[in-house]
């Protein structure tokens, strides 16, 4: 199969109302980490090869920014700035998952449970 992309990563920056009480991942970083993924695509000669794409919301809000890296399907939940030089060599040039980020069915469980408070 043509794969159109080696890598697509989806990088929440939904953004709610200010008033909203839902927490949300640009408010919680999103837009910068989806930038600073870009600018290293960009500096290692990855343009068309690796996508960065804003995403809307990943139904993980609870703990954003959220973030997923195809064709691997790795969920990363709460990433910070300083994850993302690890994220981008291990996940995205790379086939390596970052146990420490990666979201497993608990954490899905864990956001359901609060929604449902
Ligand atoms: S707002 Fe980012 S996962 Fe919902």
């Amino acid at each position: 199969m043509n794969k159109r992309y080696q890598k697509h990563v989806f990088v929440c920056v939904n953004e709610r109302p200010t008033e909203s009480e839902r927490n949300d991942c640009a408010r919680c970083g999103g837009k910068d980490l989806r930038i600073k993924l870009v600018n290293l695509v960009n500096k290692n000669g990855l343009r068309g090869k690796v996508r960065i794409n804003k995403s809307g919301c990943l139904d993980a809000c609870e703990k954003g920014p959220a973030m997923v890296i195809y064709p691997n399907e790795f969920w990363y939940l709460n990433v910070k700035d300083a994850n993302i030089e690890e994220i981008f060599t291990e996940s995205v040039l790379g086939d390596n998952a970052i146990e420490s980020l990666l979201a497993n069915e608990d954490d899905f469980q864990k956001i359901k449970e609060r929604r449902s408070q």
